[in-house]
């Protein structure tokens, strides 16, 4: 492709995003900044870690209330871990949010409470991979860092109607994002690209009538927008099992545990549970009148996982008050296995 075409992608893209950007809370949008309004810097790194993996509907409330609680990076800080984990709960990836108290630590004690401001400088901080540093650096300090993540991927594929399947194809895909990337407006460029890939360039029914790029599409030439890209196939997920013990007390306060650091759900609280395997242990942490009430099913990224729930009253010490316990505090998994916990100890919850 010669450098006028590019230059025509370019341009067509930022036209469109002046029309159409998404509005979000963490966004200052093209007008704003047009006006001379930037990004918050913490705002930025914030919803990018929030991002990864999680949909901008899922992120959206999250976003809020961290910002509305810690409304800086030296706030953020200063958190206690579980009140960070508490309002995490129900995000997902638990190692980002270990992650990123971790980074607003470094940030703050380390850094004066200013995020560096390229992209190299970034990826060294806990938490900050290629993808998130471009975003930040691009986002909030207009450096031409290339943003590439997974509607980046689709989008370029089409554009350019690269063969190759996934994941393979990904350096590919990386290099020419790259020479797609302006210098003027490098921010506003990653989120178009990233917008247009959530709302046209879609993975199965692209809306390519509504598509600015269009007119430089290789895939619609070709007829293949549907067919890109393509994907090695995944291999199937193993299902892992294992059992949940909730205690219940007299005054509905409920037995928790915090999770290791490390790990799966690490630093999460939630019921003791066995290992989680072919062959879990079925011994619960103490012994009393256990009784099965129902089969909890969840999915990780790498595996399913089937938890036998198991219930018991009990008047031992070590309880959570009733006022405290909040299952909203808690992860998805965990709140599934309340719910069925709770419905079988009082039926007439529903
Ligand atoms: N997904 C992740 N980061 C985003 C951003 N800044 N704009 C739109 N979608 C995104």
């Amino acid at each position: 492709m010669r450098d006028d075409d590019l230059a025509d992608i370019g341009a067509a893209l930022l036209a469109w995003y002046d029309r159409e950007a998404r509005v979000m809370p963490w966004r200052v949008g093209p007008q704003e900044r047009a006006s001379g309004q930037r990004s918050d810097p913490y705002q930025v790194w914030l919803s990018e870690v929030m991002l990864q993996q999680t949909t901008v509907a899922a992120v959206r409330d999250y976003f809020r209330r961290f910002v509305e609680k810690w409304p800086s990076v030296t706030a953020l800080a200063a958190a206690e871990d579980a009140d960070v984990m508490a309002e995490w709960a129900g995000l997902g990836y638990y190692a980002r949010a270990r992650n990123l108290l971790k980074c607003a630590r470094v940030v703050a004690t380390e850094l004066g409470g200013c995020f560096p401001q390229t992209a190299e400088e970034l990826r060294k901080l806990p938490g900050i991979g290629p993808y998130t540093a471009a975003a930040i650096a691009s986002i909030a300090f207009d450096e031409p860092a290339t943003v590439v993540d997974g509607n980046v991927e689709r989008v370029i594929s089409r554009l350019f109607a690269v063969d190759t399947p996934l994941p393979t194809a990904k350096p590919e895909l990386t290099r020419l994002a790259e020479v797609l990337t302006p210098r003027q407006r490098p921010g506003d460029h990653a989120q178009a690209m990233m917008d247009l890939g959530a709302t046209i360039c879609t993975p199965r029914n692209p809306l390519c009538g509504l598509c600015p790029l269009r007119p430089m599409c290789e895939a619609v030439r070709l007829g293949l927008q549907t067919d890109l890209p393509r994907k090695a196939p995944k291999p199937e997920k193993p299902t892992r099992k294992g059992f949940a013990w909730v205690a219940i007390g007299p005054a509905g306060g409920v037995l928790l545990e915090r999770r290791p650091d490390r790990g799966l759900l690490g630093g999460t609280l939630g019921f003791p549970c066995s290992d989680w395997s072919d062959a879990p242990d079925p011994t619960p942490p103490f012994a009393a009148d256990w009784t099965e009430a129902g089969l909890v099913r969840h999915t990780f990224t790498h595996f399913h996982l089937e938890l036998r729930v198991h219930v018991t009253r009990t008047a031992r010490k070590g309880m959570t008050k009733r006022e405290t316990f909040s299952p909203a505090a808690l992860p998805t998994l965990m709140r599934k296995v309340w719910q069925v916990a709770d419905s079988a100890h009082s039926p007439h919850h529903g």
